[in-house]
Parts: C-alpha cells; sequence; structure tokens
C-alpha cells in the first residue's frame, strides 16, 4: 500500500519551466500566499528555513553563512540601499511578498531576514522545487509533494537574479510608482559572460552550490580564500618597466563579476611606498542629458578591465599591468576584494576591512618568481 501511494505521488509530481515560479529579474516581486508554504507529513507549515533545516542539516547549517541568507540584512546592502532607496532592489534581496502586499513596504515582505531563503528557491503552492524526482528511503513514502523543475540544474536558475540590465532613464525616474524597464546595457552580466566563455560545460551549481557537506554555501567573492585559490600574480622585468600577470584558474566568468561596484585592487609596494595600484571593474560614467535616447540607460560602460573568463579549451585567464622598478627591487604587493568601490567614502559607518578586505599578501624579488605567504 505504501509503496503504491509512494508511485501515486511520484507519478503526480508537475512539471514547470522556471519562468512559472515568479521571478523577474527584479520587476516584481514573488507575490507568496500563505498556502504556498510547503507542509510536513504532520501537516506542521514549514514557514522557517530553520523548520526545513530540521531534517536538511547540512543544507541549513551552510546556508546560514552564505550570502543568499543575508542578502536582505548585510550592511553593504542595507547602506547602499539607503542611498538608493528603491523597491527594485528589494524584489531581488528579499523577493518574497504577500499576495495582496504593497511592494515598498517592507512589512509586506516575508522573512526579510531570510533574504534569498529555501521558500525562495524551493518552495511554491505547498510543493518542493527541484530539478529531478528524487528517490524516497526504501519503504518510506515521498516526505514532500514536488514540482520538478529541470532548469534548477542549470544556469536559468541563477539568470533569474544574476543577469540584469540597467533601467532605462525613463523607468528610472518613475520608479517609486511604477515597475523598473530594463534598457539593453547590462548591469550584472554573470550568466551571459559564463555562456561566451569557454567553461559553459561546468555549471553555476557545479562550482558554488557544492555537493556532499559542502552543499549551500554558495562562495563567492565574499570567500575570501576561494578567490585567494583562484588568482595567481606573477611578474615578468622588461627593461625599467615590470609586467605583472594576473591569472585566474577556474573562474568561469570574469573576474570580478556580480555587482556593479564590486572591484579588485591589487597594490604594489617598494617598502612603505605604493609603487602601483590596479583596479579590476567594469566602470560606468553617467550620459549627458542631450544624450539620452528613448529607452537607454543613464549610464554607460567606460573600461572594463576585469579579467575575461577563460576560452575555449582553457582553465585559466589572465591580464597584464605595467609599473616601474628596477631589476633586484624586493616588492610586497596586496590583493584586495573591494565591495563597494568609489562608494566607500558615501559609506561612512562601515570599517575598511569589511568594504575592502584582504585577499592575500606576499613578497616578490623582481626577477625572480612570486614567493606568496
Ligand atoms: C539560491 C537558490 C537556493 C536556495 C536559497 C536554497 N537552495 Fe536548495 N538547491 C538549489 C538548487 C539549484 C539545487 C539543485 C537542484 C537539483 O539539482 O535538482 C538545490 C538542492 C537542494 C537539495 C538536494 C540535495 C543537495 O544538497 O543538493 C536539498 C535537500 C535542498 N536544496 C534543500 C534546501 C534547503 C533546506 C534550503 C534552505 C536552508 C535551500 N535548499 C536553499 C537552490 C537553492
Ligand atoms: C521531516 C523532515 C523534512 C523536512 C522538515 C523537510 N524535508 Fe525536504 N526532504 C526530506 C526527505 C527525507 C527527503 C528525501 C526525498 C523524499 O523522501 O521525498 C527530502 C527531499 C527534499 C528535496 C529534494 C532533494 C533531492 O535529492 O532532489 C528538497 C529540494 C527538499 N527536501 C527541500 C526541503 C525544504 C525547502 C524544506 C522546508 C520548506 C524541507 N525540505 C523540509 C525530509 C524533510
Ligand atoms: C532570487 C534571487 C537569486 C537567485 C535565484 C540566485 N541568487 Fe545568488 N545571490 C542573490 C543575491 C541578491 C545575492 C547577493 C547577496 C548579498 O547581498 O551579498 C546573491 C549572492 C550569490 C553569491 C555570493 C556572491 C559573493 O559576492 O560572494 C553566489 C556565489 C551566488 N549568489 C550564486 C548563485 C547561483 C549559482 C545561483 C543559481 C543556482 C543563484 N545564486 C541563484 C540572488 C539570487
Ligand atoms: C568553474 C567554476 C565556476 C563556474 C562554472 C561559475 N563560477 Fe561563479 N565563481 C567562481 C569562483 C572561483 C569565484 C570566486 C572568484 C570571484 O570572486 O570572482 C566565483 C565568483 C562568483 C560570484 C561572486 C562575484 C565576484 O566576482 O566576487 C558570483 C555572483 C558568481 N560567481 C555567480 C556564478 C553564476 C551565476 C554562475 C553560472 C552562470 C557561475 N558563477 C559559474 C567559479 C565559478
Ligand atoms: C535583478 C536582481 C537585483 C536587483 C534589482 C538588485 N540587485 Fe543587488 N545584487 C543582486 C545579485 C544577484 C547580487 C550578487 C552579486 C555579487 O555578489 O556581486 C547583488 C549584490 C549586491 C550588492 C553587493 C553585496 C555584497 O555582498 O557585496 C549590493 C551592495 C547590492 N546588490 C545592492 C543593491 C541595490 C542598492 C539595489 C537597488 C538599487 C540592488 N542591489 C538591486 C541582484 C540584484
Amino acid at each position: 500500500m505504501r509503496i503504491l501511494l509512494a508511485l501515486l505521488l511520484i507519478g503526480c509530481a508537475p512539471k514547470k519551466e522556471i519562468s512559472e515560479l515568479g521571478f523577474s529579474a527584479g520587476i516584481h516581486p514573488v507575490r507568496f500566499r500563505p498556502n504556498d508554504f510547503a507542509r510536513a507529513a504532520n501537516g506542521e507549515t514549514l514557514e522557517t528555513a530553520a523548520s526545513c533545516g530540521k531534517c536538511h542539516t547540512v543544507q541549513h547549517a551552510n546556508w546560514l553563512k552564505s550570502r543568499h541568507r543575508v542578502a536582505f540584512t548585510n550592511p553593504l546592502y542595507q547602506e547602499s540601499h539607503a542611498r538608493e532607496n528603491m523597491v527594485w532592489c528589494v524584489n531581488c534581496h528579499a523577493p518574497l511578498m504577500k499576495p495582496e502586499g504593497n511592494p515598498p513596504k517592507v512589512t509586506d515582505r516575508l522573512l526579510v531576514e531570510e533574504g534569498i531563503s529555501c521558500n525562495v528557491c524551493h518552495v511554491r503552492e505547498g510543493k518542493i522545487i527541484t530539478g529531478k524526482m528524487p528517490v524516497p528511503a526504501p519503504d518510506k513514502a515521498p516526505a514532500h509533494t514536488y514540482t520538478i523543475v529541470p532548469d534548477m540544474k542549470n544556469e536559468k536558475m541563477c539568470e533569474s537574479c544574476h543577469q540584469f540590465n540597467f533601467p532605462t532613464h525613463e523607468s528610472l525616474a518613475l520608479s517609486a510608482t511604477q515597475p523598473i524597464e530594463y534598457a539593453s546595457l547590462p548591469m550584472q552580466d554573470t550568466v551571459e559572460e559564463w555562456r561566451r566563455g569557454g567553461l559553459a560545460n561546468l555549471s553555476c551549481q557545479g562550482c558554488h552550490l557544492l555537493g556532499g557537506d559542502q552543499s549551500h554555501l554558495f562562495p563567492g567573492g565574499h570567500d575570501l580564500a576561494r578567490v585567494s585559490e583562484a588568482i595567481d600574480l606573477e611578474f615578468q622585468q622588461s627593461g625599467e618597466l615590470v609586467k605583472a600577470f594576473v591569472h585566474t584558474r577556474g573562474v568561469a566568468h570574469s573576474f570580478p563579476t556580480g555587482d556593479l561596484f564590486r572591484a579588485v585592487r591589487i597594490r604594489i609596494y617598494d617598502k612603505m611606498d605604493l609603487v602601483h595600484e590596479e583596479i579590476l571593474k567594469k566602470d560606468y560614467g553617467n550620459v549627458t542629458p542631450e544624450a539620452l535616447v528613448p529607452g537607454g540607460a543613464a549610464k554607460r560602460l567606460v573600461s572594463d578591465t576585469t579579467i575575461a573568463p577563460p576560452g575555449p579549451g582553457e582553465f585559466t585567464s589572465y591580464r597584464t599591468f605595467l609599473f616601474k622598478a628596477l631589476p633586484g627591487t624586493a616588492l610586497r604587493y596586496e590583493i584586495h576584494m573591494d565591495y563597494l568601490h568609489g562608494m566607500n567614502h558615501v559609506i561612512t559607518r562601515l570599517p575598511l576591512q569589511e568594504t575592502m578586505p584582504l585577499v592575500r599578501t606576499g613578497t616578490v624579488t623582481i626577477g625572480r618568481r612570486e614567493n606568496p605567504n
């Protein structure tokens, strides 16, 4: 009887497209009704991530340490949202809203302190969303009723939030009362960068969701050990100049990617003196009022010094920069993540260790190989 019931439930699992989960790349919130919450076999409503964590202890413990968990509450977001107070931001950083809620009212959002939670990615219409029907333990009925969304397994899931454009200048002006419309200039281009690169055979999930006891950590630019593993510096003397190579290893999109203010700073010191600072980032400038076009963005891309993803058949990529130093000079380098480049002076309440942490430092004697420590 149990087995029959299990088979029946398996047979019933509906299939859906990712577009049916209510994601809209930030244009609207995701309206979540009380009966959207999943229920345990004993009828208990599973409202919070902690209620899923009773059984899925690893996923829950890891998600607690992830940036997804703090997408709404982290100070970098809070401070920049306070400066640009738009509903649009909340639609991605705390997307769930009561069915009749008012989008600008944060009190109408659900569980904002959980940011991008289990509910956001896995729960709709009382069912658990997953990529493939799981096989329950022998002699057990399935723990949930499921909706199968095959695109949970690929980049389309991540694209719902990690790929979007600048708003049109017209919709930006009306954003307090009307939903955003997108222009054609990418604001976060992570998924397209990955598609253009040579490692698109490796999935976002494969590198960021990770299996086993690492599952749901979603490591990225805030995981300084991971960043450190992904980059190498090499120096070559050429006359009075030094050519520095910044290599990436296993970064399938640009480095850095993501938020428009994100940068990496490489500082080269001769004793205490700063010899050179190289900034890896996409730089945007304002479009002058005369140059605005209908449906265009109010910003334009001025320069891009990020490291491109590896080419076809490659696992590594690099960029170079030049600075002056004589052969035999002992130099020290520092690599910093810089989460809000150019905004730090605006966001004065945050200490520099938080907005611009040190990834790695090392010494090198020019003309010889790098000696990291
Ligand atoms: C950003 C979206 C996202 C969030 C947030 C998220 N998950 Fe997942 N989860 C996924 C994806 C994608 C998969 C892989 C789906 C597949 O391959 O079918 C997955 C897989 C799983 C699996 C299968 C086993 C495994 O580890 O791969 C479980 C169980 C799970 N999630 C539970 C949870 C729980 C519990 C939470 C909250 C604590 C959570 N997830 C939060 C996206 C998410
Ligand atoms: C009472 C324990 C329990 C609770 C609470 C629970 N789950 Fe599960 N879940 C399971 C078990 C057991 C499985 C294994 C498959 C099965 O038996 O159906 C599972 C399977 C899953 C899967 C599919 C895993 C795969 O391998 O594809 C996902 C996703 C998932 N749960 C998410 C959640 C989320 C999100 C919550 C909270 C809303 C939650 N679960 C709450 C026990 C639980
Ligand atoms: C509902 C929207 C949403 C979805 C879906 C989503 N993310 Fe995210 N993700 C975010 C937001 C918002 C942040 C930024 C949190 C913060 O403020 O630091 C983030 C942060 C991250 C980070 C950490 C970045 C860092 O700087 O350390 C990684 C890695 C990541 N996401 C990967 C993924 C992957 C892989 C997927 C697909 C399986 C995915 N995300 C799906 C919204 C989403
Ligand atoms: C081959 C492994 C690999 C794949 C595939 C991959 N990433 Fe990453 N990703 C990394 C590494 C390593 C980092 C850390 C270095 C860094 O900060 O860029 C990273 C960083 C990030 C960050 C943080 C932003 C930053 O630069 O600090 C986000 C967001 C992200 N990835 C999202 C994605 C999404 C979405 C996909 C799928 C389209 C994806 N990644 C595919 C390896 C990968
Ligand atoms: C379409 C979805 C979307 C919208 C809209 C959006 N964000 Fe984000 N935001 C993300 C994702 C995805 C990330 C993760 C990429 C990364 O870590 O670089 C992110 C990262 C950030 C970060 C970096 C946080 C960190 O941990 O380093 C800040 C700050 C931020 N967003 C602020 C905002 C503000 C302010 C707005 C509104 C003006 C906004 N976002 C609108 C999706 C969105």
